[in-house]
């Protein structure tokens, strides 16, 4: 059961909206009255908070839209600071990223809670180390998979390849997510309906290009209102 309301959040590609959508999942999961974390393998790039504090972006989204309980928690095994690709990011700071101890983190957080959402970091098939990428991370969570397209040009081929390789390794996708990006692509629901035709997994809605006063800046996490907005035109996967 719990695995059926509980996602890993995967996309086209970094910069597609994965966080918008697991923000907004988080929040839809709420409203059917569950306790909801959201959780990251990896994460690659810190700002510091007046305090100091080392703080990223997407942790700090998922950790408002989940409210109160997970405030003291660890959604993210591995913070490190430079915005690059996860295992170079790792490798500048003498760090190698253990699946074993990602799946911990995540296996203490999935007891804890009705639901756990899980978003991926870049694309699919992000490597971790010399042996492991993301799409390993995710078959050994097991959890359905929502495949966010970031709608532009290019996005046709990147959400085949990648239902190609989710299928590849048996996960099941419980559904897709088209994202309108900040700059609306030209014809874009001719492009969503040669998805809509070539995806046999549901459509789960199609998010607008967010009103200018809820979009966000760099490096600062969404505000409430623009995960509300996101999930006002998001289904829950049946
Ligand atoms: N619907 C949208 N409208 C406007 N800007 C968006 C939208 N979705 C994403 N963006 C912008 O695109 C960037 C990447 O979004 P994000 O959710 O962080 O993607 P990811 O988690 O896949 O890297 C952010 O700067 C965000 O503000
Ligand atoms: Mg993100």
């Amino acid at each position: 059961m719990k695995k059926n309301r509980s996602f890993f959040v995967t996309g086209t590609d970094t910069e597609v909206g994965k966080t918008l959508v697991s923000g907004a999942l988080i929040l839809k999961l709420r409203q059917l009255g569950l306790q909801v974390a959201g959780f990251k393998p990896v994460v690659a790039g810190t700002y510091l908070d007046d305090s100091g504090n080392k703080l990223n972006e997407d942790l700090e989204t998922l950790r408002m839209a989940a409210g109160p309980l997970s405030f003291e928690l660890t959604l993210c095994p591995y913070v490190l600071d430079q915005p690059v690709a996860p295992h170079i990011a790792a490798y500048t700071q003498a760090i190698e990223l253990e699946s074993v101890h990602i799946q911990e983190a995540f296996q203490k957080i999935y007891s804890q809670f009705d639901a756990v959402v899980v978003e991926g970091a870049g694309g699919f098939l992000v490597p971790l180390n010399d042996h492991d990428d993301l799409g390993d991370i995710a078959q050994t969570m097991g959890l359905p998979i929502i495949l966010v397209v970031g709608m532009r040009l290019g996005c046709i081929n990147h959400a085949l390849l990648t239902c190609e390789a989710l299928q590849s390794r048996h996960l099941p996708i419980a559904g897709w997510v088209a994202n309108t990006l900040f700059d609306e692509m030209p014809l874009i629901n001719k492009n969503i309906l040669a998805l809509k035709n070539r995806i046999s997994a549901p459509f789960l809605g199609l998010i607008p290009t967010l009103p200018k006063h809820l979009q966000k800046f760099a490096n600062a996490p969404y505000s409430l209102e623009a995960l509300e907005f996101a999930a006002q035109h998001l289904n829950l996967p049946r």
